[in-house]
């Protein structure tokens, strides 16, 4: 396997070279992930676990001339132990995705125990890893990944993040075309979870901040549900895959950005956070910024418009149940 001292060797300044695994790296999301991955030149080792064909898409990537080693693994060969050995970043975009019709927690009853079992290996392998949760519903895979690592005595609230980043791109894409400017320069802060009414867009505090009362019930609407469109548009072949490799890899950037030193690097994200705690609301998104040990600083929501408060605290209802719906399965079924 792969050493620290030789993923050293491919890399000009040690502060930058990481190990990434990718666990369910032949699906959707993880084969175009992957590639955004291999792509990054922080990374110098990238492992890809799936139950079938990571070898063939890591041997298909690896001939890219990039500065990493790409390493494929399967349940048969070194398996989850092997890909997990030395990580830096662990990317879980493992389980089954939706089909029209379906809401995020009818996902819970298969990909809670996909998240359980790969957490349980993480825990086991590379208890330092920062793990960022693609597996749906985030709302409860990410208290799920907590509890077994509690369990296990291994739990860094620092090093645990669900990935919400899709929710903050599609906040500047829609945002962009409903005002005509450029959403590259259209940032939008999103917080609460990452499920319809749980995704909540800051729109005050954008550039525009004052929306007429319809565009913005439309456009909250429309980024509260956008997974919804490429569900339907796929027609039971999935949910997004493209988008969301794109969101991830970025995710996973600003995880490395942080780990190797860089300053002022701040994603929204889905982590173990103060702001609600008091109201039994263990794991919330907002803005973070990420530093050399994962979180470095929980941001508080900012100034906030009435209408934003009350999608808050519709948010928080829901949000109650899905973090327990994920704490109370690991409890049963540990
Ligand atoms: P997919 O079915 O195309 O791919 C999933 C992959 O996971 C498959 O290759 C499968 O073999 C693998 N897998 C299943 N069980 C595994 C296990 N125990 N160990 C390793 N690999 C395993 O699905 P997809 O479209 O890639 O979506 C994956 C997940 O990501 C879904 O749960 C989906 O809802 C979620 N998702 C989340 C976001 C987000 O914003 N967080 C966005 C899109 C999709
Ligand atoms: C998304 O937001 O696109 C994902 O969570 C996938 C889904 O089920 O909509």
């Amino acid at each position: 396997m792969f050493s620290r001292i030789t993923r050293r060797q491919f890399s000009t300044t040690p502060s930058t070279a990481y190990k990434t695994v990718v666990l369910g790296a032949a699906g959707g999301i993880g084969q175009p992930l992957s590639l955004l991955m291999k792509l990054n030149h922080k990374v110098t080792q990238l492992s890809l676990y799936d139950l079938r064909n990571a070898p063939g898409v890591a041997a298909d990537l690896s001939h890219i001339p990039t500065n990493s080693v790409v390493k494929g693994f399967t349940p048969d060969n070194e398996g989850l132990a092997g890909a997990l050995k030395d990580a830096d970043v662990v990317l879980i975009p493992a389980g089954v995705p939706r089909k029209p019709g379906m809401t995020r927690d009818d996902l819970f009853k298969t990909n809670a125990s996909i998240v359980r079992d790969l957490a349980k290996a993480i825990a086991d392998n590379a208890p330092k890893a920062a793990v960022l949760v693609i597996s749906n519903p985030v709302n409860s895979t990410v208290p799920i990944v907590a509890e077994v690592f509690k369990s296990k005595g291994v739990y860094n609230p620092k090093k645990l993040f669900g990935v919400t980043t899709l929710d903050v791109l599609r906040a500047s894409r829609f945002t962009s075309e409903v005002l005509g400017t450029n959403p590259v320069q259209e940032k939008v802060t999103v917080v609460g979870g990452h499920s319809g009414i749980t995704i909540v867009p800051l729109l005050s505090q954008t550039k525009k901040k004052d929306f007429d009362p319809e565009v913005r019930d439309a456009l909250t609407h429309r980024i509260q549900f956008g997974g919804d469109e490429v569900v339907q548009a796929k027609q039971g072949a999935g949910s997004a895959t493209l988008s969301m490799a794109q969101a991830g890899a970025r995710f996973a950037n600003s995880v490395l950005s942080g780990l190797a030193g860089e300053t002022d690097v701040v994603e929204p994200t889905y982590v173990d956070s103060p702001l609600f705690k008091s109201e039994g609301i263990d794991f919330f998104s907002s803005k973070v910024t990420l530093g050399t040990e994962g979180v470095k600083e929980v941001h508080g929501l900012g100034e906030i418009s009435s209408y934003e408060q009350d999608l808050i605290n519709k948010a928080k209802e829901t949000l109650i149940k899905n973090i327990q719906k994920g704490v109370t399965f690991v409890k049963e079924n540990p």
